[in-house]
Protein backbone atom coordinates (compact mmCIF):
# COMPACT_ATOMS: atom_id res chain seq x y z
CA UNK A 1 0.00 0.00 0.00
CA UNK A 2 2.76 2.51 0.93
CA UNK A 3 5.31 1.62 -1.75
CA UNK A 4 1.80 2.08 -4.22
CA UNK A 5 1.37 5.52 -2.81
CA UNK A 6 4.82 6.20 -3.30
CA UNK A 7 4.94 5.13 -6.63
CA UNK A 8 2.09 7.22 -7.55
CA UNK A 9 3.31 10.50 -5.62
CA UNK A 10 6.81 9.79 -7.84
CA UNK A 11 5.25 9.44 -11.22
CA UNK A 12 2.97 12.77 -10.34
CA UNK A 13 6.20 14.84 -9.75
CA UNK A 14 7.66 13.33 -12.85
CA UNK A 15 4.63 14.31 -14.77
CA UNK A 16 5.08 17.88 -13.15
CA UNK A 17 8.40 17.89 -13.92
CA UNK A 18 8.12 16.64 -17.63
CA UNK A 19 5.17 19.44 -18.11
CA UNK A 20 7.63 21.91 -16.79
CA UNK A 21 10.04 20.98 -19.28
CA UNK A 22 8.03 20.93 -22.45
CA UNK A 23 6.14 24.53 -20.94
CA UNK A 24 9.81 25.98 -20.70
CA UNK A 25 11.09 24.37 -24.45
CA UNK A 26 7.87 25.63 -25.91
CA UNK A 27 7.88 29.34 -24.36
CA UNK A 28 11.90 29.08 -25.47
CA UNK A 29 10.75 27.93 -29.19
CA UNK A 30 8.29 30.42 -29.23
CA UNK A 31 11.04 33.25 -29.31
CA UNK A 32 13.63 31.18 -31.34
CA UNK A 33 15.39 33.51 -33.54
CA UNK A 34 13.23 35.67 -36.63
CA UNK A 35 10.12 35.58 -33.65
CA UNK A 36 8.66 38.96 -32.65
CA UNK A 37 10.23 39.57 -29.23
CA UNK A 38 8.97 43.04 -29.00
CA UNK A 39 5.28 44.31 -30.62
CA UNK A 40 5.10 48.04 -30.78
CA UNK A 41 0.83 49.24 -31.59
CA UNK A 42 0.08 52.73 -32.42
CA UNK A 43 2.48 54.61 -30.26
CA UNK A 44 1.46 57.50 -29.09
CA UNK A 45 3.37 60.71 -27.36
CA UNK A 46 2.01 64.02 -26.94
CA UNK A 47 4.05 66.26 -24.35
CA UNK A 48 1.03 68.71 -23.20
CA UNK A 49 2.69 72.59 -23.78
CA UNK A 50 1.59 74.84 -21.21
CA UNK A 51 1.10 78.88 -20.63
CA UNK A 52 1.25 80.48 -17.86
CA UNK A 53 3.57 80.74 -14.91
CA UNK A 54 1.22 80.27 -12.06
CA UNK A 55 -1.96 78.85 -13.01
CA UNK A 56 -0.23 76.38 -15.82
CA UNK A 57 -2.88 75.77 -18.60
CA UNK A 58 -2.34 73.66 -21.51
CA UNK A 59 -2.31 75.26 -24.90
CA UNK A 60 -1.49 72.34 -26.78
CA UNK A 61 0.73 69.34 -27.47
CA UNK A 62 3.88 68.08 -28.93
CA UNK A 63 2.98 65.12 -31.04
CA UNK A 64 6.15 63.74 -30.75
CA UNK A 65 5.19 60.24 -31.56
CA UNK A 66 1.50 59.93 -33.16
CA UNK A 67 0.95 56.16 -34.19
CA UNK A 68 4.06 54.03 -34.60
CA UNK A 69 3.48 50.17 -35.44
CA UNK A 70 6.54 47.66 -35.78
CA UNK A 71 8.04 44.67 -34.32
CA UNK A 72 11.52 43.81 -33.34
CA UNK A 73 12.00 40.10 -34.13
CA UNK A 74 14.83 38.02 -32.09
CA UNK A 75 18.22 38.44 -32.75
CA UNK A 76 17.72 41.25 -35.52
CA UNK A 77 18.56 44.53 -35.78
CA UNK A 78 15.81 47.24 -37.12
CA UNK A 79 17.52 50.63 -37.81
CA UNK A 80 15.37 53.66 -37.32
CA UNK A 81 16.50 56.48 -39.12
CA UNK A 82 14.95 60.24 -39.39
CA UNK A 83 15.67 63.95 -39.29
CA UNK A 84 16.33 65.65 -36.02
CA UNK A 85 13.27 66.15 -33.98
CA UNK A 86 10.60 63.57 -35.96
CA UNK A 87 10.40 61.28 -32.45
CA UNK A 88 13.20 58.59 -32.56
CA UNK A 89 14.76 59.47 -29.03
CA UNK A 90 11.11 59.07 -27.92
CA UNK A 91 10.54 56.03 -29.06
CA UNK A 92 13.68 54.79 -27.78
CA UNK A 93 12.47 55.94 -24.63
CA UNK A 94 8.64 54.93 -24.70
CA UNK A 95 10.10 51.40 -25.63
CA UNK A 96 12.70 51.20 -22.51
CA UNK A 97 9.80 52.80 -20.13
CA UNK A 98 11.42 55.72 -18.96
CA UNK A 99 8.35 57.52 -20.76
CA UNK A 100 5.22 56.61 -20.12
CA UNK A 101 3.09 56.63 -23.87
CA UNK A 102 -0.23 58.79 -24.16
CA UNK A 103 -1.85 55.88 -25.90
CA UNK A 104 -1.06 52.65 -27.47
CA UNK A 105 0.57 48.85 -26.45
CA UNK A 106 4.22 47.34 -26.26
CA UNK A 107 4.58 43.97 -25.97
CA UNK A 108 7.26 41.96 -24.64
CA UNK A 109 7.33 37.94 -25.37
CA UNK A 110 3.69 38.12 -25.87
CA UNK A 111 3.52 40.07 -22.78
CA UNK A 112 1.59 43.62 -22.73
CA UNK A 113 4.06 45.44 -21.01
CA UNK A 114 2.51 49.09 -21.35
CA UNK A 115 1.62 49.98 -18.16
CA UNK A 116 3.61 47.45 -15.93
CA UNK A 117 4.95 49.06 -12.35
CA UNK A 118 6.99 47.98 -9.14
CA UNK A 119 8.70 44.22 -9.77
CA UNK A 120 6.99 43.45 -12.87
CA UNK A 121 8.46 46.32 -14.56
CA UNK A 122 11.57 45.97 -13.24
CA UNK A 123 12.34 42.61 -14.18
CA UNK A 124 11.22 43.26 -17.98
CA UNK A 125 13.75 46.62 -17.59
CA UNK A 126 16.38 44.40 -16.66
CA UNK A 127 16.03 43.10 -20.42
CA UNK A 128 15.55 45.91 -22.07
CA UNK A 129 18.56 48.57 -21.94
CA UNK A 130 19.53 51.41 -23.74
CA UNK A 131 22.27 52.70 -25.00
CA UNK A 132 23.10 56.65 -25.21
CA UNK A 133 24.02 58.94 -27.69
CA UNK A 134 26.69 61.18 -26.32
CA UNK A 135 28.95 59.29 -24.39
CA UNK A 136 30.47 62.81 -23.53
CA UNK A 137 27.61 63.34 -21.18
CA UNK A 138 26.07 60.51 -20.70
CA UNK A 139 29.09 59.02 -18.00
CA UNK A 140 29.00 60.63 -14.94
CA UNK A 141 32.59 62.09 -14.66
CA UNK A 142 32.88 61.59 -11.40
CA UNK A 143 32.47 58.11 -11.09
CA UNK A 144 35.18 55.59 -12.03
CA UNK A 145 34.45 53.21 -14.80
CA UNK A 146 33.45 50.31 -12.86
CA UNK A 147 31.55 52.06 -10.04
CA UNK A 148 29.64 53.04 -14.12
CA UNK A 149 29.91 49.37 -15.54
CA UNK A 150 28.74 48.01 -12.01
CA UNK A 151 25.95 50.45 -11.49
CA UNK A 152 23.07 48.07 -12.77
CA UNK A 153 24.16 45.84 -10.14
CA UNK A 154 22.73 48.34 -7.26
CA UNK A 155 19.50 47.25 -8.86
CA UNK A 156 19.73 43.63 -9.62
CA UNK A 157 22.27 42.43 -7.34
CA UNK A 158 20.78 38.84 -8.03
CA UNK A 159 22.84 39.12 -11.35
CA UNK A 160 26.03 40.05 -9.15
CA UNK A 161 26.90 39.32 -5.39
CA UNK A 162 28.86 42.55 -4.15
CA UNK A 163 32.25 39.68 -3.70
CA UNK A 164 31.68 38.96 -7.92
CA UNK A 165 31.11 42.28 -8.88
CA UNK A 166 34.82 43.57 -9.69
CA UNK A 167 35.10 40.08 -11.43
CA UNK A 168 31.71 40.88 -14.18
CA UNK A 169 32.53 44.29 -14.53
CA UNK A 170 36.32 43.27 -15.36
CA UNK A 171 34.47 40.54 -17.82
CA UNK A 172 32.53 43.43 -19.77
CA UNK A 173 35.31 45.81 -19.93
CA UNK A 174 37.19 42.69 -21.67
CA UNK A 175 33.73 41.73 -24.18
CA UNK A 176 33.81 45.18 -25.57
CA UNK A 177 37.60 45.92 -25.86
CA UNK A 178 38.58 47.67 -23.18
CA UNK A 179 41.95 46.75 -20.78
CA UNK A 180 40.31 45.12 -17.72
CA UNK A 181 42.97 46.98 -15.61
CA UNK A 182 41.50 50.02 -16.25
CA UNK A 183 38.64 49.76 -13.96
CA UNK A 184 39.59 52.33 -11.42
CA UNK A 185 40.23 55.27 -14.29
CA UNK A 186 37.39 57.81 -15.05
CA UNK A 187 35.39 59.00 -18.31
CA UNK A 188 38.21 61.97 -19.00
CA UNK A 189 40.75 59.45 -19.73
CA UNK A 190 39.09 57.61 -22.31
CA UNK A 191 38.50 58.62 -25.71
CA UNK A 192 35.04 59.62 -27.66
CA UNK A 193 35.20 55.89 -29.10
CA UNK A 194 36.39 53.91 -25.93
CA UNK A 195 33.33 55.83 -24.06
CA UNK A 196 30.94 54.20 -26.03
CA UNK A 197 32.40 51.17 -25.15
CA UNK A 198 31.78 51.51 -21.71
CA UNK A 199 28.35 52.69 -22.11
CA UNK A 200 27.69 49.51 -24.51
CA UNK A 201 29.50 47.41 -21.49
CA UNK A 202 27.02 49.21 -18.91
CA UNK A 203 24.24 48.01 -21.32
CA UNK A 204 25.10 45.11 -21.45
CA UNK A 205 26.18 44.27 -17.56
CA UNK A 206 22.57 42.30 -16.80
CA UNK A 207 22.89 40.46 -20.05
CA UNK A 208 19.58 41.71 -21.79
CA UNK A 209 17.66 40.42 -24.68
CA UNK A 210 16.98 43.31 -26.31
CA UNK A 211 19.41 46.84 -26.23
CA UNK A 212 17.81 50.07 -27.30
CA UNK A 213 20.72 52.11 -28.94
CA UNK A 214 19.81 55.75 -29.48
CA UNK A 215 22.38 57.00 -32.06
CA UNK A 216 25.37 55.55 -30.45
CA UNK A 217 27.87 56.44 -33.20
CA UNK A 218 26.50 59.96 -33.97
CA UNK A 219 29.01 62.16 -31.22
CA UNK A 220 31.91 60.04 -32.56
CA UNK A 221 34.67 60.77 -35.78
CA UNK A 222 33.53 58.30 -38.82
CA UNK A 223 36.41 56.20 -38.04
CA UNK A 224 36.05 55.10 -35.03
CA UNK A 225 31.79 54.27 -36.16
CA UNK A 226 32.49 51.94 -37.88
CA UNK A 227 34.75 49.55 -35.39
CA UNK A 228 32.07 50.70 -32.78
CA UNK A 229 29.72 49.51 -34.93
CA UNK A 230 31.74 46.71 -35.84
CA UNK A 231 32.16 45.70 -31.90
CA UNK A 232 28.02 45.62 -31.64
CA UNK A 233 27.31 43.32 -34.54
CA UNK A 234 30.06 41.06 -32.94
CA UNK A 235 28.42 41.34 -29.22
CA UNK A 236 25.05 40.90 -31.05
CA UNK A 237 25.68 37.41 -32.82
CA UNK A 238 27.83 36.64 -29.02
CA UNK A 239 25.12 37.49 -26.80
CA UNK A 240 21.98 36.67 -29.10
CA UNK A 241 21.12 39.98 -28.92
CA UNK A 242 18.07 42.22 -30.31
CA UNK A 243 19.20 45.72 -31.10
CA UNK A 244 16.24 49.03 -32.50
CA UNK A 245 19.79 51.00 -34.00
CA UNK A 246 18.79 54.81 -34.11
CA UNK A 247 21.09 56.92 -36.87
CA UNK A 248 19.85 60.09 -38.37
CA UNK A 249 21.20 59.22 -41.80
CA UNK A 250 20.72 55.66 -43.54
CA UNK A 251 24.51 55.22 -44.22
CA UNK A 252 24.74 54.58 -40.93
CA UNK A 253 22.58 52.00 -40.10
CA UNK A 254 23.43 50.07 -43.36
CA UNK A 255 25.71 47.98 -42.13
CA UNK A 256 24.16 46.58 -39.40
CA UNK A 257 20.23 46.54 -40.16
CA UNK A 258 18.46 43.85 -41.32
CA UNK A 259 15.55 45.57 -41.35
CA UNK A 260 14.75 49.56 -41.32
CA UNK A 261 11.89 51.89 -40.40
CA UNK A 262 12.29 56.00 -41.62
CA UNK A 263 10.52 57.94 -39.56
CA UNK A 264 9.31 61.67 -40.24
CA UNK A 265 7.26 63.37 -37.94
CA UNK A 266 6.18 61.21 -35.54
CA UNK A 267 5.16 58.34 -37.88
CA UNK A 268 7.15 55.26 -39.54
CA UNK A 269 6.50 56.54 -43.19
CA UNK A 270 8.50 53.15 -44.62
CA UNK A 271 9.74 50.13 -43.33
CA UNK A 272 11.05 47.00 -44.68
CA UNK A 273 14.14 44.75 -45.27
CA UNK A 274 17.49 46.35 -45.83
CA UNK A 275 17.17 45.63 -49.62
CA UNK A 276 13.72 46.90 -49.83
CA UNK A 277 14.75 50.54 -48.16
CA UNK A 278 18.39 50.85 -50.21
CA UNK A 279 17.68 49.41 -53.54
CA UNK A 280 13.22 49.62 -53.97
CA UNK A 281 12.33 52.54 -51.44
CA UNK A 282 8.92 53.81 -52.57
CA UNK A 283 8.34 56.95 -50.15
CA UNK A 284 9.83 60.31 -51.76
CA UNK A 285 10.83 61.31 -48.05
CA UNK A 286 13.20 57.63 -48.35
CA UNK A 287 14.30 58.66 -51.62
CA UNK A 288 15.44 62.05 -50.51
CA UNK A 289 17.36 60.85 -47.82
CA UNK A 290 18.92 57.72 -49.86
CA UNK A 291 19.83 60.65 -52.34
CA UNK A 292 21.98 62.31 -50.11
CA UNK A 293 24.02 59.28 -49.17
CA UNK A 294 27.27 59.49 -50.21
CA UNK A 295 28.46 57.14 -52.91
CA UNK A 296 32.97 57.00 -52.30
CA UNK A 297 33.46 55.28 -56.68
CA UNK A 298 32.62 58.92 -58.87
CA UNK A 299 31.55 56.34 -61.35
CA UNK A 300 28.87 55.16 -59.53
CA UNK A 301 27.66 58.71 -58.80
CA UNK A 302 27.48 60.06 -62.00
CA UNK A 303 23.85 60.03 -63.07
CA UNK A 304 22.31 59.79 -59.29
CA UNK A 305 20.10 62.20 -59.05
CA UNK A 306 20.58 64.53 -55.22
CA UNK A 307 16.89 65.53 -54.06
CA UNK A 308 17.24 68.31 -51.97
CA UNK A 309 14.39 69.16 -49.43
CA UNK A 310 13.55 72.29 -49.73
CA UNK A 311 12.31 74.12 -45.87
CA UNK A 312 12.76 72.97 -42.31
CA UNK A 313 10.26 70.08 -40.73
CA UNK A 314 7.07 71.39 -39.67
CA UNK A 315 6.96 71.66 -35.92
CA UNK A 316 5.50 68.17 -34.53
CA UNK A 317 3.13 70.93 -32.14
CA UNK A 318 0.99 71.89 -35.72
CA UNK A 319 1.42 68.88 -38.52
CA UNK A 320 0.47 69.21 -41.71
CA UNK A 321 -3.33 67.57 -42.27
CA UNK A 322 -2.86 64.61 -44.18
CA UNK A 323 0.39 63.24 -45.30
CA UNK A 324 2.56 64.84 -42.41
CA UNK A 325 5.45 65.09 -45.38
CA UNK A 326 3.16 67.38 -48.00
CA UNK A 327 4.36 70.46 -47.29
CA UNK A 328 8.28 69.27 -48.83
CA UNK A 329 7.25 66.67 -51.15
CA UNK A 330 7.53 67.53 -54.98
CA UNK A 331 4.90 64.68 -55.53
CA UNK A 332 1.97 66.08 -53.35
CA UNK A 333 -1.54 66.66 -54.60
CA UNK A 334 -4.62 67.58 -53.46
CA UNK A 335 -5.58 64.37 -51.83
CA UNK A 336 -2.47 64.20 -49.61
CA UNK A 337 -3.64 67.39 -48.11
CA UNK A 338 -7.02 65.65 -47.15
CA UNK A 339 -6.21 62.01 -46.35
CA UNK A 340 -3.66 60.55 -44.50
CA UNK A 341 -2.01 57.47 -45.87
CA UNK A 342 -1.52 54.72 -43.72
CA UNK A 343 1.56 52.37 -43.69
CA UNK A 344 0.39 49.21 -45.86
CA UNK A 345 1.53 47.78 -49.20
CA UNK A 346 0.55 50.82 -51.38
CA UNK A 347 -2.16 50.31 -53.78
CA UNK A 348 -0.38 49.85 -56.91
CA UNK A 349 2.25 47.22 -55.25
CA UNK A 350 -0.81 44.98 -53.89
CA UNK A 351 -1.19 42.89 -57.28
CA UNK A 352 2.80 42.04 -56.93
CA UNK A 353 3.95 39.06 -54.97
CA UNK A 354 4.63 39.10 -51.47
CA UNK A 355 8.07 38.55 -51.87
CA UNK A 356 9.04 41.35 -54.82
CA UNK A 357 11.15 44.28 -52.79
CA UNK A 358 8.23 46.68 -53.68
CA UNK A 359 6.04 44.54 -51.70
CA UNK A 360 6.52 46.55 -48.29
CA UNK A 361 4.66 49.22 -46.03
CA UNK A 362 5.37 52.89 -47.34
CA UNK A 363 3.05 55.79 -46.29
CA UNK A 364 1.97 57.32 -49.25
CA UNK A 365 -0.80 57.49 -51.92
CA UNK A 366 1.31 57.81 -54.89
CA UNK A 367 4.24 55.60 -54.05
CA UNK A 368 6.54 54.26 -56.42
CA UNK A 369 10.47 53.36 -57.34
CA UNK A 370 12.73 55.83 -58.13
CA UNK A 371 16.18 53.94 -59.00
CA UNK A 372 17.86 57.38 -60.22
CA UNK A 373 18.41 58.28 -56.12
CA UNK A 374 19.55 55.01 -55.01
CA UNK A 375 22.97 54.27 -54.29
CA UNK A 376 24.53 51.22 -55.59
CA UNK A 377 23.91 48.41 -54.24
CA UNK A 378 26.59 46.63 -51.75
CA UNK A 379 29.12 44.22 -52.59
N1 LIG B 1 10.10 66.07 -22.54
C1 LIG B 1 9.68 66.74 -23.62
N2 LIG B 1 8.80 67.77 -23.50
C2 LIG B 1 8.35 68.43 -24.58
N3 LIG B 1 8.71 68.14 -25.86
C3 LIG B 1 9.57 67.13 -26.03
C4 LIG B 1 10.11 66.38 -24.94
N4 LIG B 1 10.96 65.43 -25.44
C5 LIG B 1 10.95 65.58 -26.78
N5 LIG B 1 10.12 66.60 -27.14
C6 LIG B 1 9.86 67.06 -28.51
O1 LIG B 1 9.40 65.94 -29.24
C7 LIG B 1 9.91 65.97 -30.57
C8 LIG B 1 10.66 64.70 -30.85
O2 LIG B 1 11.83 64.67 -30.05
P1 LIG B 1 12.89 63.47 -30.08
O3 LIG B 1 13.95 63.82 -29.11
O4 LIG B 1 12.16 62.19 -29.89
O5 LIG B 1 13.44 63.57 -31.58
P2 LIG B 1 14.68 62.85 -32.25
O6 LIG B 1 14.20 62.28 -33.52
O7 LIG B 1 15.32 61.94 -31.28
O8 LIG B 1 15.65 64.07 -32.57
P3 LIG B 1 17.25 64.15 -32.59
O9 LIG B 1 17.66 63.52 -33.89
O10 LIG B 1 17.53 65.60 -32.55
O11 LIG B 1 17.77 63.41 -31.40
C9 LIG B 1 10.77 67.24 -30.67
O12 LIG B 1 9.98 68.26 -31.22
C10 LIG B 1 11.09 67.54 -29.22
O13 LIG B 1 11.30 68.92 -29.04
S1 LIG C 1 1.19 60.95 -49.73
FE1 LIG C 1 1.51 62.70 -51.11
S2 LIG C 1 2.66 64.20 -49.90
FE2 LIG C 1 2.78 62.25 -48.84
S3 LIG C 1 4.66 61.33 -49.53
FE3 LIG C 1 3.06 60.55 -50.87
S4 LIG C 1 2.97 61.96 -52.61
FE4 LIG C 1 4.16 62.97 -51.00
MG1 LIG D 1 17.26 61.84 -30.48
Amino acid sequence: MHADHSGKKQAREEGVIARKLMARAQAENAYAEGEAILEVRDLVKHFPLTQGIVLKRQVGAVKAVDGVSFDLHKGETLGIVGESGCGKSTVAKLVTHLEQPTAGTIRYKGEDITRLSGRALKAVRRNIQMVFQDPYTSLNPRMTVGDIIGEPFDIHPEVAPKGDRRRKVQELLDVVGLNPEYINRYPHQFSGGQRQRIGIARGLALRPEIIVADEPVSALDVSVQAQVVNLMAKLQDEFGLSYMFIAHDLSVVRHISDRVGVMYLGKIVEIGTDTEIYEHATHPYTQALLSAVPVPDPEAEEGRERIVLEGDVPSPANPPSGCHFRTRCWKAQHRCVVEEPLLIVPENFTDTAGDEPVHHPSACHFAAERASVMPPAEG
